[in-house]
């Protein structure tokens, strides 16, 4: 009785009594997790906010905040909240995720709009996890190949074109060799027979292939040609090939399968009596060993027999023996045409350059402008306004009808037009549109408009009325996801991609999957005659979006506001990592903590338009990670010199 009295609960009949206490435990919860006032201003760190009145929250915090800049991350007592262990620790450092002054984190929360809400740290972004790539390899025997200079060179440009085309479409390509074929258990077997030179190749090609396991085997004529999203090239992509599958119209040119159905082939072909006498692997095996597919939307390749038919200029040069040479020597430069002129295609509405503030922001977006149009060019070919083997209905580039290049006030997301966003750090940002060089906290507070990158470049997509913080997911939707990625290129306006810069050019042509032209066409050194004038393609026409066009003295005084910007931030930036110790022990020079300072004052009061520049560096920067780590990869194995015999330099 005396249990009873305690308990009011227990009053109530059994069911109420459950009712009530589930009840009193969430209200309890209720009371705890909510307990952080709004002046904290780790409130917003911890939690994710959305919708207008947090937005309001948080400028208020930023408003009352006098400890600048960013206070250091204290957690809260663990008792206040029953739940917060494992959500109040900040993320374990994953391998390889940092770059300069970028820091990441790989994550499936990264769509939500505050990294900082994962991280619990303002410098680290939560990026999507690095997809895996699916490997795709090739057999290249340099052995059996022809000898002379120039085939050599030609061989060795087709087989970078080829990783570089795999490589863009999301894959990693592998080249594999002889060593690789002796490795598989089954090369013994293999030795004792007799078989006829082709059969031989593709013998070893088939034994490479299996001591790997599971992938796409495809020749190094075969390149990946179509659009990124392409059915084909997704169903690759997924790195899962329950079947051993060929592809009619591509003879040997690509298989895919796994491991085990791969090794039950070889044993099958090795096994049958007459495989003397048979030239093509998939003649030497039962035929229910491959499951045949009659679609290729995605697969260009470049047989004997596809360049006999479809080039009649390579065609000439194939068939007379002295001239062998050239016609190789005329394949790397028309596939690479033929890689650009079907991006072309893909994005038939053209290049969209951003630029959300019509006034005053021209110079943030001149790389931009240079890169698309190089992109709008006609490569040089061979044989130009030709068709990629897989494509006979391509528009093929002319230069009278360049692809369109816009400058756009607002992100579109139309499915075939391609975006350059140049992000603006806002303190960039702010110096342009108020020219001034110097900012300080009244000017910040008083004059300038908050995230006003983020509300114009999403204005059309979100509407309006929607706050800044709830057109962060759409944005980094824009940038990173599937869809996103292959239909946009973004950077920061700090470090665009400097067109002189070999390592900048070279990471755009792998991330393009082709060479981007740099050169303007007309200086005579096509093969043959182009049609119509070759010129580089004109700047956009409305290249100043809707504003008011820039004198060029004009022009120049923002050139030096931004060069001013860029150095600003580089002085904060780099003393920023060590800067809260650094103010916390006194040291630095005054100079350098006021930067600092200022520095988070304008990250603070545009907390949307940081948290995109943030997201957009860390993307980029991962980015370049992933392809140097590969190459590194890659240049092992050069060491070793398996590749010695076709890669002369290392790449
Ligand atoms: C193929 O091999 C079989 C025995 O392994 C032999 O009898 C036959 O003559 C060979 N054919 C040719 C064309 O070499
Ligand atoms: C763009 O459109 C595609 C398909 O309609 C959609 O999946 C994607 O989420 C959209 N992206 C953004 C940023 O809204
Ligand atoms: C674009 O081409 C021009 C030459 O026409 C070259 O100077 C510039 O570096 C190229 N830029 C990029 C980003 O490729
Ligand atoms: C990535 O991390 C691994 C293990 O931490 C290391 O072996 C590798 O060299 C790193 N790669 C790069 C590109 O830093």
């Amino acid at each position: 009785m005396a249990s009873r009295a305690w308990n009011p609960c227990s009053y109530l009949p059994r069911r109420l009594q459950i009712v009530a206490s589930l009840t009193t435990f969430l209200l309890f919860c209720l009371l705890f997790l909510g307990t952080s006032s709004p002046d904290d201003p780790t409130t917003y760190v911890n939690s994710v906010p959305f919708g207008p009145e947090l937005r309001t929250g948080a400028h208020q915090v930023v408003d009352r905040l006098p400890a600048l800049p960013k206070v250091p991350y204290m957690a809260p007592p663990t008792w206040l909240n029953p739940f917060s262990s494992p959500a109040h620790t900040p993320p374990p450092e994953q391998a390889n995720s940092s770059s300069g002054e970028a820091r990441w984190y790989a994550d499936f929360k990264w769509r939500n709009p505050f990294s900082s809400s994962t991280t619990l740290d303002e410098e680290r972004a939560v990026l999507p996890p690095l997809v895996e790539r699916p490997p795709v390899y090739t057999y290249f025997d340099a052995a059996g190949r022809r000898k002379d200079e120039k085939s050599r060179q030609a061989e060795q440009d087709l087989l970078q074109v080829w990783r570089r085309a795999w490589w863009a479409q999301g894959f990693k390509p592998v080249v594999l060799g002889k060593p690789e074929a002796m490795n598989n258990p089954l090369y013994r077997a293999v030795q004792g027979l007799e078989l006829e030179a082709e059969m031989e190749t593709e013998l070893m090609r088939w034994l490479a292939w299996g001591n790997m396991g599971t992938g796409i085997l495809a020749n190094w004529l075969a390149i990946p040609m179509a659009a990124y999203d392409d059915a084909m090239l997704s169903f690759f992509r997924r790195g899962e090939y329950p079947l051993l599958v060929r592809y009619e119209s591509l003879e040997s040119g690509l298989f895919v399968g796994s491991k085990i159905w791969i090794e039950k082939a070889i044993k099958e072909a090795i096994a049958n009596p007459s495989i003397n006498t048979t030239k093509t692997f998939f003649e030497a095996v039962p035929p229910a060993t491959f499951t045949v597919d009659k679609s290729n939307t995605a697969i260009a390749f470049y047989s004997t027999a596809n360049l006999k038919a479809k080039y009649p200029s390579i065609r000439e040069k194939l068939s007379s023996a002295t001239q062998i040479a050239d016609g190789l020597a005329m394949l790397p430069p028309l596939i690479n045409a033929h890689l650009h002129s079907t991006w072309q295609n893909t994005f038939s509405t053209g290049i969209a350059i951003l630029k959300p503030s019509p006034e005053k922001t021209t110079s943030l977006i001149l790389p931009a402008i240079d890169l698309a149009r190089n992109l709008s060019q006609c490569a040089t070919s061979p044989i130009p306004a030709s068709c990629p083997p897989n494509r006979p209905k391509c528009k093929p580039c002319v230069s009278s009808t360049h692809m369109p290049i816009t400058v756009a006030t607002v992100f579109r997301n139309t499915s075939t037009l391609f975006t350059i966003g140049t992000v603006p750090h806002p303190y960039t940002l702010i110096s342009l549109l108020h020219s001034r060089s110097t900012l300080d906290v009244k000017f910040i507070r008083r004059e300038t408009a908050r995230d006003s990158w983020t509300l114009a470049a999403t204005s059309e997509l979100i509407g309006s009325g929607q706050s800044s913080f709830f057109r962060l997911p759409a944005l980094k939707d824009a940038v990173a996801s599937e869809y996103g990625r292959a239909r946009s290129l973004w950077f920061t306006a700090e470090r665009p991609p400097r067109g002189d810069s070999e390592k900048d050019a070279e990471e755009l042509d792998w991330h393009f999957g082709f060479v981007i032209p740099r050169e303007p066409l007309d200086d005579g050194r096509s093969v043959t005659p182009v049609p119509g004038p070759e010129r580089r393609p004109p700047p956009p026409k409305d290249e100043f979006g809707d504003g008011p066009r820039p004198s060029s003295s004009d022009l120049k005084r923002e050139i030096a506001f931004f060069e001013q910007a860029r150095l600003f931030l580089q002085r904060s930036g780099r003393s920023s990592s060590s800067s809260l110790k650094k103010l916390a022990g006194g040291g630095g020079g005054k100079e350098e903590k006021a930067a600092v300072q200022t520095r988070g004052i304008v990250e603070a009061w545009n907390l949307a338009d940081t948290e995109v520049w943030k997201f957009v560096r860390a993307w980029n920067a991962r980015l370049r990670v992933e392809r140097r780590g590969w190459e590194e990869e890659e240049e092992d194995f050069l060491g070793k010199g398996r590749f010695a015999k076709w890669v002369d330099r290392v790449i």
